[in-house]
């Protein structure tokens, strides 16, 4: 063979795989998360968050619904077990053939929290980013809003939360139990909420954690700057209330979970795949064009 033809050969097999290429790099299908007070299909909601993503990327876009209906759906949000959800969800997603090559994930306020479980628990999953709205990474301490709960029912919660989250009932019972965390009382926190402290590798570590949320490409976190559902804000980007008091907040990077690297945040953020993203207004409230602006860059 001429010298001349190997390299036609050579150059031509380039441009075909960069062409195979650039058509199977298709854009990946998108996962959603619901949070508290809402439901996978609410028209008014993810409803129309699927519908908007459908017909403007153009994927195959999952709306989570735990359990059989609408109704039960919605009740899941405040009386199934994170840890029940997560291990129901994981094997659902996984044997999803559309979800096979990957997925991106947007899980919306304590769904932002559960699918970041989802992809530490996982391992079956390949999520290629995960984008939490308004999620509680650190968890909450106070309840100021309960969305679609009335003003009573919230107070109740509220009383509930502040006097009983950390008994064995209120853990089995009550999903914002297992993320309620009081920083006046760290020690019990770690000890006793059967979901956070868990994730977050506060008790103890552990590594499938670690090595699973390193396979994640980006890790975005939105915060609300006007958040009224949320205490304190920070939680938003995995920041909190400096233990032993709960006015005065610090952020991720001076938190122990970073310095010690309890979960290998450290070491995304040395690597640039930790995302910190505002929105003004209140929880979970955006338009479509900061949605298009902000976070399309993240689900191509
Ligand atoms: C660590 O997490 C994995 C995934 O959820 C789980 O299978 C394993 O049992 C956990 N290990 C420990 C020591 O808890
Ligand atoms: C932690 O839990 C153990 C076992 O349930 C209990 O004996 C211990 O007193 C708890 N510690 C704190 C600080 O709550």
């Amino acid at each position: 063979m001429r010298k001349s033809t190997l390299f036609a050969i050579v150059f031509s097999a380039g441009i075909f795989s960069t062409l195979v290429e650039q058509a199977t790099a298709e854009k990946l299908p998108i996962v959603l998360w619901h949070g508290m007070g809402d439901t996978c299909c609410f028209p008014f909601s993810l409803g129309g968050v699927r519908k908007f993503l459908e017909s403007e990327i153009g994927v195959y876009v999952k709306s989570i619904k735990i359990g059989n209906s609408i109704a039960e759906d919605f009740k899941s949000g405040y009386l199934v077990h994170p840890n029940q959800q997560v291990e129901k969800v994981c094997s659902d997603l996984s044997s999803d053939p559309k979800l096979s090559n990957g997925f991106n994930g947007i899980g919306f306020s304590q769904g932002g929290q559960f699918m970041r479980a989802l992809v530490q628990r996982c391992s079956d999953l390949r999520m290629n980013n995960l984008i939490t709205l308004g999620g509680q990474h650190q968890g909450v301490f106070g309840l100021p809003n309960c969305p679609s709960l009335s003003s009573r029912t919230c107070d109740r919660f509220r009383q509930l939360l502040n006097y009983a989250a950390y008994t064995e009932l209120m853990q089995n019972f009550l999903v914002q139990a297992t993320y309620w965390h009081d920083p006046l009382n760290e020690a019990k926190y770690k000890n006793s909420s059967t979901f956070l402290a868990d994730i977050n590798n506060e008790l103890s570590i552990n590594d499938t954690y670690i090595d699973n949320l390193q396979r994640l490409n980006k890790f975005v976190m939105v915060r609300f700057n006007k958040d009224s559902i949320v205490q304190p804000l920070e939680s938003q980007w995995f920041g909190y209330y400096i233990p032993g008091q709960d006015r005065e907040t610090q952020n991720l990077k001076e938190s122990e979970i970073f310095i010690e690297d309890r979960l290998g945040l450290k070491k995304m953020d040395e690597q640039n795949r930790i995302v910190f993203l505002e929105c003004e207004g209140n929880h979970l409230q955006f338009t479509k064009e900061w949605f298009r602006e902000s976070l399309f860059p993240y689900l191509k």
